[in-house]
């Protein structure tokens, strides 16, 4: 991915124009400070320092001596992202200049807002404006992370025409061998000799052969840390159908297998010491004669039978074969990412993805390093009294419940069975999606709480 920030020592930055960020309260005399009549000129152009404001400053030959970039009440952007809308002035090089904010959240929003999927495209858009990284930024570290990002979100938005299970398996593939990461699958009838039940009844209506990635990397030795991600590349709901509107957007049902990629992704750039698995439950759940039916009972990876009450509650099915296997080696930290309920933006909306652990520290870290970065979760609760809502009258559990309440609580509480001996886990029930741009988060597929992950295992396995 071509990225839109500039190195200090590259040629381009000598030239680059200043972008002075200014208050409500003291843009007038900065402004003055520039020139006589900069500070008219800028009122002229509809400026008062608001939050996102921009103005030009009249300069040499016609070229201008700077930008003023407002910044509302203080120097710190309300929105830490909010330098992305940089973007938006015309083309050229520009650097910061008295920003009071994360600069390194300021040139991370940047690059995040600068990403494109032009893979549909004739002719790619191009990138005409660019950022100076500010001083004391670890650009290689912007990189990465934008870079990881951007990865995760071709995968959201490549649609399922051409990312099936087994295309998932081969962008997996070519990432892994590019790293030197380990990759084992398991596909089709396999899977029932391997003991993966649910993932192969899910993924066999489907004439794409469902599939289990089994992703390693770094130390024997080192703590071990597995992500599990849901990866269920185009969700009909199976012979329980969506409807129009909830079919549309279900190439991304995969969000949690693009989320688990990008924090791989992250993890093994920075070489941090850890031993990292990385599971991916890959089908499409698909109708067809051979597709698993309402009524059906699928004995699970972990000898639990589980009644379907629907099939379109499919992602918790792959998830707990995937749990189940990620369990029995005892990581020390389980993570799992999935696109997993309705429930869940019913209850926070889109762009606030809930989090579920019964490990309290892991939750303290969780909630500190998602402000830290910018990237927004919210805590749900493990409610136990909830779990007799999953009750079946012939098997061990069904995997709805009767009535729809606390949807996202009970599907977390199903996944919640097939955790024992895991040190600690923490399940993110994602959108995947951001429905409406903002600052650094454009439409479309989001590998949401990547960045924050990354961040909590750079903090407790930095080198
Ligand atoms: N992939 C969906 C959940 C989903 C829907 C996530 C829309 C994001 C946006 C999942 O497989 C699903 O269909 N869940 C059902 C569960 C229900 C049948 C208990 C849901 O949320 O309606
Ligand atoms: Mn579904
Ligand atoms: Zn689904």
């Amino acid at each position: 991915m071509a990225l839109s920030l500039v190195d200090p020592s590259d040629p381009a930055a000598a030239g680059a124009t200043p972008v002075l960020c200014v208050s409500a309260a003291d843009w007038r005399s900065r402004a003055d400070a520039l020139g006589d009549g900069v500070a008219a000129f800028a009122q002229a152009q509809g400026f008062e320092g608001k939050a996102g404001q921009t103005a030009f400053a009249p300069g040499a030959g016609g070229k201008p001596a700077a930008v003023l970039w407002g910044v509302g009440d203080g120097v710190r952007p309300s929105d830490p992202f909010l330098p992305a809308k940089l973007a938006q002035l015309p083309e050229g090089v520009y650097r910061l200049d008295g920003f009071g904010g994360d600069a390194t959240l300021a040139a991370l929003a940047f690059a995040l807002g600068g990403y494109r999927f032009d893979r549909y495209r004739a002719r790619p858009a191009p990138r005409a404006v660019r950022l100076v990284m500010p001083d004391g930024v670890d650009g290689d570290a912007v990189r990465r992370v934008a870079e990881a990002v951007a990865m995760g979100r071709d995968l959201i938005n490549t649609p399922a025409s051409d990312l099936g299970p087994a295309e998932l398996e081969t962008a997996v593939r070519n990432w892994a061998q590019a790293r030197g990461v380990a990759l084992a699958v398991t596909v089709g009838d396999d899977l029932l000799a391997a003991n993966f039940p649910m993932v192969h009844a899910v993924g066999r209506g489907s004439s794409r052969a469902p599939r289990l990635l089994d992703l390693t990397w770094g130390e024997e030795s080192a703590p071990k840390v597995t992500l599990v991600g849901k990866g269920v590349c185009f969700d009909t709901g199976g012979l329980n159908i969506k409807n129009d509107a909830g079919m549309l957007l279900m190439k991304k049902d995969m969000g949690g297998a693009a989320t688990a990629l990008a924090i791989a992704q992250m993890v093994v750039e920075a070489r941090l010491k850890v031993r990292l698995r990385v599971l991916v439950p890959a089908v499409e759940n698909a109708i067809s004669g051979t597709s698993f039916r309402p009524g059906d009972v699928l004995r699970s990876r972990k000898g639990l039978t589980v009644e379907i009450g629907n099939t379109d509650a499919e992602g918790r099915l792959i998830l707990a074969d995937a749990l189940a296997l990620a369990d029995e080696e005892q990581p020390d930290l389980l993570v799992d990412f999935a696109t997993l309920t309705g429930a869940a933006r019913v209850a926070l909306g889109p762009d606030l993805p809930p989090f579920y652990t019964d490990d309290e520290a892991l939750a303290a870290d969780v909630a500190r390093t998602g402000a830290a970065v910018n990237d927004p979760v919210w805590r749900m609760p493990l409610w136990k009294p909830y779990d007799a809502m999953l009750d079946s009258k012939i098997a061990d559990m069904n995997n709805v419940t009767t009535g729809g309440f606390a949807g996202s609580v009970t599907a977390a509480l199903f996944l919640r069975r097939f955790v024992e001996k895991a040190k600690a886990w923490a399940h993110f029930d994602i959108y995947g999606w951001t429905p409406a741009e903002k600052p650094g988060r454009p439409f479309g597929g989001e590998p949401q709480a990547a960045r924050l992950v990354f961040a909590l295992l750079q903090e407790r396995y930095a080198r």
